[in-house]
């Protein structure tokens, strides 16, 4: 039997609630498509400074890099925001990408049919909506030098290579192939030297795609864009920062921050991440939306495991969970059947999974 060993990052806030509920429902595709998951739990963020007096142990890094995949699921919150930069829970995040070499982010924002009247936009702008946002995640602002801070000034730099441009972009090319055939640029070429590398680089890469259509908006237009009329998008690809701010916006479309997933590949070892974060507000509630971290794990089946029915088996479960009229609260907006708990979601997801044949 295929055996996979996962390293598990629970994290703060939710992340423990929505984790346990990923891992249960694993479990049940597990024994299902007869393959064996073997978890490690390690400390990361806010839980790590606690223990360790620092964000990213070397014990969870070791564990990471030996990994299979990591199943991470939310750092941060008030206790660790006023520590130093390097000693706050994001510091061992970013540490953790960065050295796992996970520089693609795939953020899928998939709006589902029976949801469509959860977002806060009219449902006629959002009834098939299927993008991917594409993120570089390993550089960028988050990591150029010089950066610094004193009372009077602070700065920080965007830097970019060429390098670090295409091999993004082939990913982006590669992912809008089995699409719909549409990568959207989005940078500040009007203002930024880096969005003008991005765009000789990125037209460049596009001549090995043919087939594929190549358009550029700025992010300011394509932030509203993405409200206006987000059908028109197929493949975002952009930077760091930019594609963390669309990612959050795109997920309103979608109905909640709760129900986009992410894989962070690239190097040998991915990770399987939800977009949000640790929503310190309604930690230990029993309230958060798990939906985001199982989709998250369904992507570590596909991208690290190469397992894709039990990958698609879980999707399915949760567009019929949602189909059927099950909620969290965060998407109970008008059409409840009934309002679950984090736990509860959890259970009904992994039935469906179960009975689904
Ligand atoms: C995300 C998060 C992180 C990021 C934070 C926690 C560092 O917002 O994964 O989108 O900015 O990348
Ligand atoms: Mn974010």
């Amino acid at each position: 039997m295929k055996k996979y060993n996962i390293c598990v990052i629970k994290g703060d806030g939710i992340g423990p609630e929505i984790t346990t509920e990923a891992i249960k429902v694993l479990d049940t595709v597990a024994s299902k498509f007869n393959f064996d998951l073997n978890y490690e739990h390690f400390l990361m963020g806010g839980a790590a400074i606690d223990v360790f007096g620092e964000p990213l142990p070397e014990e969870t890094l070791e564990a990471a890099m030996k990994s299979d995949a990591v199943l991470f699921g939310a750092i941060g919150g008030e206790k660790w925001d006023n520590l130093e930069r390097h000693l706050r829970p994001e510091s061992g995040l970013l540490k953790l990408r960065k050295r796992l070499n996970a520089f693609a982010n795939l953020r899928p924002a998939i709006v589902f049919d029976d949801l469509a009247e959860a977002s806060t936009i009219k449902a006629e702008a959002l009834k098939g909506v299927d993008i991917l946002v594409v993120r570089e995640l390993t550089s960028g602002l988050y990591f150029g030098e010089p950066r610094g801070k004193n009372e009077e000034k602070a700065f920080n730099t965007m830097v970019y290579t060429k390098k670090e441009i295409e091999r993004i972009s082939k990913i982006a090319f590669e992912a809008a192939a089995k699409r719909n055939k549409k990568v959207t640029l989005v940078d500040k070429a009007n203002v930024l030297e880096t969005s003008q590398l991005w765009r000789e680089v990125v037209k460049e890469i596009a001549k090995d795609y043919p087939d594929i259509v190549l358009d550029f908006m700025y992010i300011d237009n394509a932030a509203m864009q993405l409200i206006r009329d987000p059908k028109q998008f197929d493949v975002i690809l952009t930077e760091n920062l930019f594609g963390d701010i669309l990612s959050d916006e795109a997920s309103m479309i979608c109905g909640s921050i709760g129900l986009l997933p992410s894989a962070s590949i690239g190097g040998r070892v991915g990770i399987f991440e939800p977009i949000h974060g640790s929503a310190p507000d309604i930690a230990g509630q029993g309230v958060a939306n798990p939906m985001a971290m199982i989709l998250s794990a369904a992507m570590m089946l596909k991208y690290a495991f190469n397992e894709i029915e039990a990958a698609e088996c879980i999707e399915k479960a949760v567009r019929n969970v949602l189909k059927d009229g099950y909620r969290t609260a965060d998407i109970s907006r008008f059409d409840a059947k009934e309002i679950c708990s984090t736990n509860e979601i959890g259970s009904i997801i992994s039935d469906y999974v179960n009975s689904d044949d």
